[in-house]
């Protein structure tokens, strides 16, 4: 008993002496949640801003994985596995970080995925992105169920965005969302195929018990259902309609493929048989994800699919990919490894819910920084000089 609670006291106080440490103090997990967006050293600090900044439903929402969200960390921590090889006495004054996607050059490999109802995240929505996209000259990838319509994202950012198509239950209400997104000028269009049904998103559900509004006092029923009011859906049929399409095939790929003149990028690949597919489809580019980790629970990381989708594109077909990019070094390894240019996701949503437009231009600068940084620490000067040589551990 004695024992015991001596321990238990000793356990008290390691605990209150490592509170006081400064190792403890040293990043987010110090209790203090980022108010001052000059203080912002990293783009993990942003999380607890905006879980502050958001209501509960809406930051579960934006979190959750499905069941237990194994997916949504295997994500991380593949990640976090893979090491650097940095090369020494190299000259590296300029560094170029430029790159060329489908016809396009953009300033950085960094770019925004599509992240639907982000005015449930902050009034600025995709509008504010858009904004801050243009700023930063990267490129946004706007999603259907966007809270602005494409036409406003589009004079906003200054340049028309890449559109991402849910297909829905409808292929007529499909093909008038892509008439629209190709007559507001979007070039490319990006398919998401990784949910043909449904899913369960434990997480959100979970945050949805914290909330004590009702949904119906701020957007009416549940997000997903709420979707089909947002802009894009105005004066169509969606009457009974849900964001999924479980009769999604190859053969939805080519009517895609007839229905517009937009290049097609088909997201949420994660497979070389797919790849190979996409390929034989005459797709114009890939997108390995796993929707953040909100699709299904495979427990496998984007970046463990990235090789084997490479191998089924080949040479020809740029592969982009998302899912738990949190710091320069991971954009790198993921190019290290063959990506094209690699997409975030919740970190830029986190900056635009805790501070609007300049939340969203502060995460692309931090990260811009840190990929350019350590870019230097290896000695590339170019996106083409970061190789396979450039990491080990995978
Ligand atoms: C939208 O793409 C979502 O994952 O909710």
């Amino acid at each position: 008993m004695t024992g015991a609670m001596g321990s238990a006291a000793s356990r008290r106080r390691f605990l209150h002496l490592l509170a006081g440490s400064p190792l403890f103090a040293a990043g987010a997990g110090d209790g203090a949640v980022l108010s001052d967006l000059k203080d912002a050293l990293n783009v993990l600090e942003f999380e607890d801003a905006a879980r502050k900044a958001i209501p509960p439903a809406h930051f579960g929402y934006l979190s959750t994985g499905v069941d237990g969200d194994a997916t949504l960390r295997a994500n991380r921590e593949a990640l976090a596995r893979i090491q650097l090889r940095p090369r020494r006495l190299i000259d590296v004054s300029t560094v170029d970080t430029s790159v060329d996607l489908l016809g396009t050059k953009w300033d950085t490999p960094i770019l925004l995925a599509p992240v639907a109802n982000q005015g449930a995240f902050h009034a600025e929505g995709e509008a504010g992105v858009a904004r801050a996209a243009k700023q930063k000259r990267t490129l946004q990838i706007l999603s259907t169920f966007s809270s602005y319509s494409v036409e406003q994202v589009n004079r906003e950012g200054g340049r028309p965005v890449w559109f991402q198509l849910y297909p829905t239950s409808s292929l007529t209400v499909a093909e008038r969302v892509v008439q629209r997104a190709e007559a507001a000028g979007c070039p490319v269009l990006v398919l998401t195929t990784d949910i043909p049904a449904g899913r369960n998103p434990e997480t959100q559900k979970r945050f949805e018990r914290l909330d004590k509004r009702r949904c119906s006092s701020c957007h009416g029923d549940s997000m997903p259902a709420s979707s089909f009011r947002r802009p894009i859906f105005k004066g169509l049929d969606v009457a009974g309609l849900v964001p999924y399409n479980a009769t999604l095939t190859w053969g939805y790929v080519d009517r895609l493929r007839r229905m517009t003149k937009m290049k097609l990028v088909l997201k949420g690949i994660v497979t070389r048989e797919d790849a190979r597919l996409c390929r034989e489809h005459g797709v114009d580019a890939i997108v390995v994800s796993n929707h953040g980790g909100r699709a299904e629970e495979t427990g496998r990381a984007t970046i463990e699919s990235l090789s084997e989708v490479l191998d089924g594109a080949g040479s020809t077909l740029p592969v982009l990919i998302d899912g738990g990019f949190r710091r320069g070094t991971d954009i790198f390894k993921a190019l290290a490894l063959g990506a094209r240019a690699v997409a975030i996701g919740r970190p830029y949503v986190w900056g635009l819910g805790a501070f609007g437009q300049a939340g969203v231009e502060k995460i692309i600068d931090l990260l811009q920084a840190e990929f350019r940084l350590i870019m230097q620490q290896c000695g590339a000067r170019s996106l083409a000089e970061i190789t396979r040589q450039s990491v080990t551990g995978l």
